[in-house]
């Protein structure tokens, strides 16, 4: 007897909990992983056209070239082989599936048309919004300063091929409220409806945050 889906999603989550145990920063640990996994499923689920299952498992593995990646080779493309290895490994998929598990991996930032992709890509925006996106950026840029001032960097004013020219090497943030705007700035690309609407209420919260934060700081 072959094993099941469930079974299938239990071995991959252990897998990746093992295999990202190496990561200090608690905005990418295995809880982001998770938090991804939901919003994929909730978006997948109402917007429909997508294979649950494959779009389970390609959240599930989406963060794991985190652990490889170096200046060379970034985490989508380290990410792509270690979880064709590993979905090698299982025996489980068709090499049609992996291949459709590992485009989400590889294409999970930006780009590609695949709607099992769009919908991965929304969810991982999904944890950069809300409270949660405050709290994952006030950590994760947790050594600079938090307030605004003239110099910060605002993306909103932006186009995206100028942010995309600016984030290369993200020499841009200069303070956590540039993150936050950045994070803000993210809202405006989601790719479908379903993620857009259940964007709102995090996206609403905040850009109110960073208000608040600018009332409470060089506004006082
Ligand atoms: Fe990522
Ligand atoms: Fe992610």
């Amino acid at each position: 007897m072959g094993l099941s889906q469930e079974e299938i999603i239990k071995q991959t989550e252990k897998f990746v909990q093992e295999f990202m145990r190496p990561i200090k920063e608690e905005a990418h640990k295995f809880g982001h992983v998770d938090r991804v996994r939901k919003w994929a499923l909730k978006i997948g689920e109402q917007e429909g056209g997508v294979d649950l299952f494959l779009l389970e498992m390609a959240a599930l593995l989406h963060d794991v070239g985190r652990v490889t990646e170096t200046s060379e080779i970034d985490h989508y493309v380290a990410g792509e082989k270690i979880a064709r290895d590993f979905l090698l490994s299982l025996n489980y998929f068709s090499p049609k599936e992996i291949d459709l598990i590992c485009l989400g991996v590889r294409w999970h930032g930006a780009g590609h048309k695949e709607k099992l992709v769009k919908i991965l890509q929304d969810a991982d925006k999904m944890d950069s919004l809300g409270a949660i996106g405050v709290i994952r950026t006030a950590t994760f840029l947790g050594k600079k300063p938090y307030y605004i001032d003239e110099k910060s960097f605002t993306p909103l004013n932006m186009s995206q091929k100028e942010i995309d020219e600016k984030i290369k090497q993200r020499p841009w943030e200069k303070s956590i409220v540039d993150g936050l705007n950045f994070c803000l700035n993210f809202s405006q690309y989601f790719n479908t409806e379903t993620g857009k609407r259940l964007a709102k209420e995090k996206t609403e919260y905040l850009r109110n945050f960073i208000q608040q934060l600018k009332k409470e700081t060089i506004n006082l």
